[in-house]
């Protein structure tokens, strides 16, 4: 890192700096006053350092915050218009709808929150600020994450949720402890639509069996995050969504369009809120998420610089394991014999014969023993990587977070990554 290239800046009253890093590390500190990161609180005098290409505001709502930068940063300026104050606010009505639920009913169950937008318009962000304003309120919110692209909690290909009580580290999120998660196995809900919607509403179905005996989970309520995709299926599905989890609150980031469709569709309790996105957010282009994608993977295997894990390698051999798929083809109409119903080929279970073809892609671990239907609706334990295939041996090498694998049905995803093998 450049010693000299040292930037020192102080901050008015609800501002924020915001920097994105060069292709090297850059290091933050809070010098004086009071800041934070997407609603983390900053230690003073703690170096923070954020990996290349990172992209940050650390925001303050005390006047005279001193902040220190060090290292080459592609941008860093002060912006004195941020949309913090209406995010504090709808933390506020979210902890003011908690709090009348506990007086009223016997087994309160908070405010379900759904976040929606187009790309880059901050929806992760919001979510985190959120969950974070949550946990520093005494909450335990439930993080929902329905990004198939970008998954903040498990691999690029699934819906996941995670119990949230502690706020994120300021460089690595939040933890990814016990999370329940769904395999999809595309980066794009529109892949297999019938099979996401699935998908999300078994993910519903089962944090609202989970939360019947977990009172502060209840209470804490849901933050749900989606994809930007709301056009056409992608809209029906937001719709899907807000049912699904039975959603009071849906905000809209950005987009007057489908807030307008959004205040025509759903029922009158859901409280539909526009939120302009923050002149911040930094706009990605398929090569950065693809980037993204694999950064995401990497660190599901090898952890973070603070936290490392340690995966493991070795081959098992093709008759240890079942592997399968979802979705067949779908057949032309002309090859449907007259009378016969035309198959669901969408969430049809296919088993796979092993080939080389499965080399560099994930796999589910399913927490179901059968290879049938059933895998569709059950969780998975995690993922594994093939990183090769021998046929000769009729063997595959994999990388897997455990020394022995937690399943015999293996789940294809269609997500492919090259494992480098190395620790960053
Ligand atoms: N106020 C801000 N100032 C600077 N950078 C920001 C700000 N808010 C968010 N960012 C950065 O902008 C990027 C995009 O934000 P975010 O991921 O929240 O958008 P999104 O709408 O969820 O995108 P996607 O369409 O991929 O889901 C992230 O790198 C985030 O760190
Ligand atoms: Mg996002």
């Amino acid at each position: 890192m450049a010693s000299e290239e040292v930037k020192e800046f102080t901050l008015g009253e609800d501002s924020e700096l915001r920097f994105a890093a060069g292709d090297e590390d850059v290091c933050l500190e809070l010098i004086s006053g009071y800041a934070e990161v997407f609603g983390t609180e900053l230690m003073l005098n703690k170096k923070y350092t954020f990996p290349a290409r990172s992209r940050v505001a650390v925001f303050t709502w005390k006047s005279g915050t001193k902040l220190e930068l060090v290292g080459p940063t592609t941008s860093a300026y002060v912006a004195d218009s941020t949309p913090m104050v209406t995010y504090l606010n709808i933390h506020a009505a979210m902890e003011e709808a908690r709090q009348k639920k506990e007086q009223s009913l016997h087994k309160p169950a908070g405010p379900r929150l759904l976040l929606v937008g187009p790309t880059d318009v901050g929806k992760s962000t919001v979510s985190r600020i959120l969950c974070n304003y949550s946990v520093r309120r005494g909450r335990t919110p439930i993080f929902v994450e329905l990004d198939v692209g970008q998954n903040s909690i498990s691999v690029p290909g699934t819906v996941a949720a995670v119990l949230v009580h502690k706020t994120a580290d300021v460089i690595d999120g939040f933890e990814r402890n016990l999370p329940i998660v769904y395999h999809f196995g595309h980066t794009s809900p529109g892949k297999n639509l019938t099979l996401y919607s699935t998908l999300f509403k078994q993910l519903a179905h089962t944090i609202n069996s989970q939360i019947q005996h977990h009172d502060d989970a209840r209470i804490g309520g849901m933050i749900i995050n989606t994809c930007g995709w709301v056009d056409g299926p992608g809209y029906k599905c937001i719709v899907q969504a807000a049912s699904a989890f039975e959603v009071d609150v849906v905000i809209v980031l950005d987009h007057e369009r489908l807030y307008s469709d959004l205040s025509k569709e759903l029922p009158e309790f859901v409280r539909l809120t526009h939120v302009p996105k923050s002149g911040g957010v930094e706009q990605r282009n398929a090569r950065v998420r693809s980037q993204m994608r694999g950064e995401n993977i990497h660190r599901y295997f090898y952890g973070t610089r603070t936290t490392n894990l340690f995966p493991f390698t070795f081959d098992i051999s093709f008759n240890a394991v079942t592997l399968c798929k979802i979705g067949a083809e779908q057949l032309p109409d002309s090859c449907i014999p007259f009378g016969m119903e035309v198959e669901n080929h969408e969430e049809k279970v296919v088993i796979m014969e092993p080939s080389i073809e499965v080399k560099h892609h994930l796999f589910a671990f399913s927490q179901s023993t059968r290879a049938d239907e059933s895998i569709i609706t059950s969780p998975v334990f995690g993922y594994c990587l093939v990183t090769d295939v021998d046929m000769e041996t009729q063997s595959m090498t994999i990388l897997c977070p455990q020394d022995k694998i937690p399943s015999k049905i293996l789940v294809f995803s269609e997500v492919t990554h090259l494992d480098d093998q190395i620790k960053r």
